[in-house]
């Protein structure tokens, strides 16, 4: 929706010509001509941007902005101002720019620069706004935790009170089980919440990539390098570092990695000066980190530097009492996301739910409603639309292919045996053609083979 702009100036002429200017080039305008005007204005009409006289007989400019920052907290939502002044007051302009006004202009005004300062105010706002709904969309995201059950109740107290500290947190559990929700949580629960809450994901990345990722880089550390970059772990400065997947970590990392966690202090790539951090530190795996380290896989030391409170997550099957709940909360979240209001899940649709093993934890469940949401074209949802993988209960691909030709069920095994070790690989198809001895391009060919059959059904 267009804003309007409010043009504030005692010149009735000069109020004319601009209101002129700007209804020509398509903006909607209002007017005043004295402070006192602007002031009702601002509060009745909500104004999408001011364009404000800083001289004024009764309220000049400069009082306006006092009045309003008084009123800020009444008047959500202040537009941006720009402030007009004559020749020779520059202080004043500056002074308007103390107090948060957008940009000056000098009288006589230059109507394509005021343009192009007003594009630029107005393109700040939106960003502004479409900021404030991205953070309510991921604070609502990660805004509910489910705990019925008296183990996750407990859990949740206990992480709330390490919240408190500046301890490093590890998080521990299965994929999917709320690693990510908790160490928000955390933050959240921390007196660190006003300030940066920063993801790594240590596994996504190739080992110098991820260096520069968490450390940054001076000018001129690599052709390419042609200036300096903060990296994550300076960004995270004051607030909380989570290191997602911390168990896939390369081993030449983990050893830098140790020493921040010591020092608290690191070199930028191709640097030689020490930058210090305060930084709080959460770190998460789904893998068992005691078993690397056994295994030489993980430096034994970082584990322990880490492994200061740790938390386990348990699987989602071992508290099969939330699944309703968790359910219903993903419910609502995607009728409201997708606009189809009144849904609701059929005991049918529950009953398959308990008996489901949940491999993918709480992912798995928020998906299969998202999923269910979107293909239900009735209110109801039932068991059909969940589309529950049946590979829990026990090898009912091998099963059904009784009634296959011995070629088609030859297929189909094939199919099943590649889904389990892309399940056990995370999706990595590398892995999981190394794991089967395949050649991956081979793996590839058949995911993609599948895949087009899927479609066509599908259509
Ligand atoms: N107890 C809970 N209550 C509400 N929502 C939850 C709960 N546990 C998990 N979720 C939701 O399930 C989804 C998956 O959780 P999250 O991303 O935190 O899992 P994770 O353990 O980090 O998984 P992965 O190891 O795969 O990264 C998120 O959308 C999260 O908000
Ligand atoms: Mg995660």
């Amino acid at each position: 929706m267009q804003k309007n702009i409010l043009v504030v100036d005692d010149d009735p002429d000069v109020v004319l010509m601009l209101t002129d200017r700007l209804e020509s080039l398509g903006y909607a305008t209002l007017s005043a001509v004295d402070g006192q005007h602007a002031l009702e204005i601002l509060e009745s009409e909500k104004p999408g941007l001011v364009l404000l006289d800083l001289e004024m007989p009764r309220m000049t400019g400069l009082e306006v902005m006092e009045k309003l920052a008084q009123e800020q907290a009444r008047l959500s939502n202040l537009p941006p101002i720009i402030v007009m002044t004559a020749h020779g007051t520059i202080e004043r302009a500056v002074e308007a720019m103390k107090r948060g006004a957008f940009d000056f202009l000098m009288k006589p005004l230059d109507l394509d620069h005021l343009t192009l300062v007003m594009q630029k105010a107005l393109e700040r706002e939106a960003l502004k706004r479409h900021v404030a709904v991205l953070r309510e969309d991921v604070d609502s995201r990660y805004g509910t935790i489910v705990a019925d059950t008296p183990a996750m109740a407990s859990l949740i107290a206990l992480i709330k009170r390490a919240a408190d500290s500046d301890a490093t947190v590890l998080l521990l559990g299965e994929s999917g089980t709320g690693k990510e929700l908790f160490a928000r949580s955390i933050h959240q629960w921390s007196r660190r919440i006003e300030n940066p809450f920063v993801v790594i994901n240590c596994v996504a990345l190739t080992e110098t990539l991820l260096e520069n990722e968490l450390f940054g880089h001076e000018k001129g550390a690599f052709t390419g390098a042609t200036t300096q970059q903060k990296g994550k772990v300076e960004l995270a400065d004051n607030g909380t570092l989570f290191l997602d997947e911390i168990g896939d970590m390369a081993p030449d990392l983990q050893a830098k990695l140790l020493r921040l966690l010591q020092d608290r202090e690191f070199h930028r790539v191709g640097g030689t000066r020490l930058v210090q951090v305060n930084i709080r530190v959460i770190a998460a795996t789904n893998r068992d980190l005691s078993k690397a380290v056994r295994e030489g896989k993980f430096r034994e030391d970082l584990f322990h530097r880490l492994n200061v409170i740790s938390f386990s997550i348990p699987p989602l099957r071992d508290r099969p009492d939330e699944i309703p709940h968790l359910a219903d909360l993903f419910l609502r979240r995607y009728t409201k996301e997708m606009g189809k209001p009144g849904m609701r899940l059929t005991e049918a649709a529950l009953g398959a739910m308990h008996r489901y093993r949940w491999p993918g934890n709480v992912r798995e469940l928020e998906n299969a409603v998202a999923r269910a949401v979107v293909l239900s074209t009735d209110r109801e949802i039932g068991p059909e639309h969940l589309r529950l993988s049946r590979d829990q209960e026990e090898e009912p691909q091998v099963r059904e292919a009784s009634d296959l030709s011995y070629h088609e069920a030859m297929e189909h095994y094939r199919y099943y045996l590649i889904e389990q070790a892309l399940k056990r690989a995370r999706g990595n198809q590398t892995k999981a053609a190394e794991t089967l001895g395949l050649q991956r391009s081979y793996l590839a060919r058949v995911l993609k083979q599948k895949r087009a059959e899927a479609q066509k059904d599908d259509q």
